[in-house]
């Protein structure tokens, strides 16, 4: 079962998720990191970039990319990951990847899984999840052996990200995303979730039936995956008060 994490505010998610990371590279400099964007993380990176930690040979594979946008727009997931993730941790540009950033669309999927895996596979997966129940942009329906390909966003996601440009119908309609077989193959998951529209989607992920029509519902079969949420977030949960009473008496030598 995922370690659910019931926090009291984005703020203190973000040092809990930067924790796990933090607790990585230590022991781990070369660790590889699977990347999200959106607004999920950005106190992870925040609270990452306040530690002052040497992040230049860690290796980040982001999630997922938008199919169609011209070459280096603001909200690009390549230009999202560098503003967001790279320039204030002080990654090694040329060690983050994106996918379909380099080669043809046609082959970017393989291409993708190949340098994964020649990176020896991503240690820690940061996620966050759409209220459609996509992780990455695995939209309902997605197999859960499914490995990096484009897909069609949902009317749902496209109206969800609207916000981040100036008209909903700039929003692009195709992406390249990490596959549910891909984040599966990743050694820890951590997913983060904040605010009341995610409620349901986050109990589906946690605790609904294993379902391709709620394709967070995967992680499930993980074997490791730390769950960070707020109270909002965490208002659909059956089991909460067991989470939380878990968490409180979790041991000393247990790591996120
Ligand atoms: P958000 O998106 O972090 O911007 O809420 C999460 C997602 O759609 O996966």
């Amino acid at each position: 079962m995922a370690e659910v994490v019931i926090v009291g505010s984005v703020d203190a998610a973000g040092e809990v998720a930067a924790d796990a990371i933090e607790q990585l590279v230590l022991r781990k400099p070369r660790a590889v990191l699977g990347l999200a964007t959106g607004s999920t993380p950005l106190t992870t990176w925040r609270a990452l970039a306040a530690r002052n930690l040497d992040l230049s040979e860690v290796r980040g594979f982001a999630l997922d990319e938008y199919v169609g946008l011209p070459a280096g727009h603001p909200e690009s997931y390549r230009s999202v990951i560098t503003r967001e993730v790279v320039e204030p941790l002080g990654l090694t540009p040329s060690l983050v990847r994106v996918p379909a950033d380099d080669g043809p669309i046609e082959t970017a999927g393989v291409d993708y899984e190949a340098a994964i895996e020649e990176a020896g596979g991503i240690d820690l997966q940061i996620l966050g999840i759409g209220r459609t129940g996509h992780i990455g942009f695995n939209e309902p329906g997605s197999s859960f052996a499914s490995l990096t390909r484009m897909k069609t966003l949902t009317e749902q996601t496209r109206r969800d990200n609207a916000r981040f440009f100036d008209s909903p119908e700039q929003v692009p309609l195709h992406c390249i995303t990490q596959g549910l077989g891909t984040i599966m193959r990743a050694r820890h998951l951590v997913l983060l979730a904040f605010g009341e529209a995610k409620a349901s989607a986050l109990a589906g992920a946690v605790e609904g039936p294993l379902t391709a029509s709620l394709p967070g519902s995967v992680i499930q079969l993980h074997p490791q995956v730390t769950v960070i949420v707020d109270e909002a977030a965490a208002s659909e949960l059956v089991y909460a008060d067991y989470y939380r009473y878990a968490w409180k008496n979790r041991l000393a030598w247990e790591q996120i």
